[in-house]
């Protein structure tokens, strides 16, 4: 039983509380002076009819002695419990060093389905550095729902349907040159910046009929359309496969706004037989004027189908495949209305299951030198930015570390690493503003401290191979320093669970960095190597300890941790 499980056991007959109120209620004191532990006595003011302050008193007089705890104390209307700092290092460490890369898992999920819909970058556009906030974010989540025990859906929802495919065959059917197989994504989107100039200087050529006449080509199954279409999917799906290999990103389903062509018929003749739909100039909608929103838009006037429709569609199959408990948009706020109206038309379709969608959205990125933009427009490229970013750290390593025996591979990882730990290092919703001097400064709390950190420990733990250390001696894990190390291990598994429940990753990356910070506090205060065996052998334990909990919380992030940088 851990020390936990004994407080809880021990209070549940004075409390008279289950336990799983009491599991919920017992908090973490933000300060280390009032101890491992603390129940808020005013969540018992009802149940026990007395003030805080005298529930805590009493309590404390009651209370048995307590295996693992030291000293229990009432505090205001707070009961503090203080570990007993070698039993509570001895009981750490044993957990953290037998579950290793499984540390602060956990199988809240059993095994159910969690859709995490994440990047759906468009075909045939730009994948810009507004998408890395969607990636990451997403990957990250979809990593810590599989760790909690869930079974993560990972999807892509390609922007690969629309008008514009219309304007993309006609462009190149006027201009291009070559296969389109040949061309990269940049060229094709030179080709639709092109059909736009031309349409405008050009009316009387009557582009946007023709485009329009060659989507209505690709929905009707034109084998010729198709196949263009096709190549347009495929030029942008492997430049994109090499960015998602960079960030180590993996889906489990492409299935894009195309594969929702043939399923909206039966959610549009749902949406009719409920009485839903309205008609209004020729297109039918969703009057939400009830609820305060512009109408939501099924059906054009002539009859297409747009973004929104295919989104109801998409989230009725999603229902159906996964049967999921939760299903995320991880999506910039900029959809915000968009989500808010397409959630309340599945509430008005009687989903009640609509309760367990939830829009995860993020606020805007920008490299704040203005750098990396494209010459038509205000496009930053996302394979530009994991360039410069990486070009940036092997110059710094160069510098820092002249003895590394792969500099490109470790300036790809600590690259790579600080943008995306530049993302999810704050709440989502804040604006992200990239400055290479920030994201990429050692000392800071950045993506690189955080793999510098695991690398020193690594590097610790290499030194010791072969030396002959003895039992450890828990007792020397008593000073502040290894206590608040020990404290922020311990801290890491709630914070992945914290993590899921806000659907914030921030929470994680938190975590790491107070495990980092505390480590290199400890390292510099306390001499690991050359000490006494017995202290030497717990220090390295700790070290270690640090090490796993850095490694899965950088996993968990979708950040590699290097071992020597
Ligand atoms: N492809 C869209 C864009 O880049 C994002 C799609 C968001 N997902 C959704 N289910 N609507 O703006």
């Amino acid at each position: 039983m851990d020390t936990k499980q004994a407080i809880i056991a021990a209070l549940q007959p004075f409390a008279q509380s289950d336990e799983a109120a009491l599991q919920d209620w017992l908090e973490t004191p933000k300060d280390a002076n009032m101890g491992d532990l603390c129940l808020p006595c005013f969540r018992l003011a009802k149940i026990l009819r007395k003030n805080p302050n005298s529930i805590a008193q009493d309590l404390q007089a009651v209370l048995p002695t307590i295996a693992g705890v030291a000293k229990v104390e009432a505090v205001g209307g707070y009961l503090n419990f203080c570990y007993d700092k070698t039993d509570f290092a001895a009981k750490l460490l044993e957990k953290v060093l037998t579950e290793k890369e499984r540390y602060g898992a956990a199988d809240i999920g059993q095994g159910r389905n969690v859709c995490v819909e994440f990047s759906s970058i468009n075909i045939a556009k730009p994948f810009h550095i507004g998408h890395l906030p969607s990636t990451a974010i997403g990957n990250s989540l979809y990593r810590i729902y599989n760790f909690l025990g869930y079974n993560a859906i990972g999807i892509n929802h390609l922007g690969d349907w629309g008008t514009q495919f219309g304007k993309m065959i006609v462009a190149y059917k006027l201009w291009g040159d070559r296969p389109v197989t040949e061309y990269s994504v940049r060229e094709l989107v030179a080709l639709y910046v092109r059909y736009h100039e031309e349409a405008e200087k050009q009316p009387e050529l009557n582009l946007d009929d023709q485009a329009r006449a060659a989507f209505k080509q690709i929905e009707a199954g034109d084998p010729d359309a198709i196949a263009l279409w096709k190549e347009f999917v495929a030029v942008s799906m492997n430049e994109a496969a090499r960015v998602y290999q960079r960030l180590g990103v993996h889906f489990d389903s492409f299935a894009g706004e195309s594969f929702y062509e043939d399923k909206m018929p039966t959610v549009i003749a749902e949406l009719r037989g409920k009485g839903i739909l309205k008609t209004d100039q020729g297109a039918e909608i969703v009057d939400l004027s009830d609820y305060n929103m512009p109408p939501c838009i099924i059906l054009k006037k002539d009859g297409s189908t747009i973004y929104a429709t295919r989104d109801l569609a998409a989230a009725c199959y999603r229902k159906e495949t996964y049967d999921f408990v939760r299903s995320l948009y991880v999506v910039a706020y900029q959809q915000d209305l968009h989500f808010r109206q397409f959630f309340k038309v599945l509430e008005l379709m009687d989903k009640e299951w609509m309760k367990d969608c939830e829009h995860v959205n993020f606020g805007m990125v920008s490299m704040e030198d203005g750098t990396l933009k494209t010459r038509q427009g205000n496009v930053t490229y996302l394979d530009d930015v994991l360039d410069a970013a990486v070009a940036k750290a092997r110059e710094l390593m160069r510098e820092k570390s002249p003895d590394l025996a792969d500099v490109d591979a470790a300036a790809e990882t600590v690259g790579v690493g600080a943008l995306i730990w530049g993302v999810l290092y704050k709440n989502r919703i804040k604006d992200t503003s990239f400055s290479w001097a920030k994201a990429l400064n050692f000392d800071g709390e950045t993506g690189p401290y955080a793999q510098y950190t695991h690398a020193r420990c690594c590097s610790v733990l290499r030194k010791a191979v072969g030396l002959d250390i003895g039992t450890p001696d828990y007792a020397c894990l008593c000073d502040p320093h290894s206590a608040a190390l020990l404290r922020a291990i311990a801290a890491f598994p709630a914070a992945i669970v914290a993590a899921a429940e806000k659907n914030e990753p921030y929470l994680v990356a938190r975590a790491v960095m107070a495990v980092a910070t505390a480590y290199n506090k400890f390292y510099y205060e306390n001499r690991i190597l050359g000490e006494v065996s017995c202290v030497c052998a717990a220090r390295l334990l700790v070290t270690d300890a640090a090490r796993i909990t850095i490694a899965n919380g950088l996993n968990l992030l979708g950040i590699t941790a290097p071992e020597r940088m």
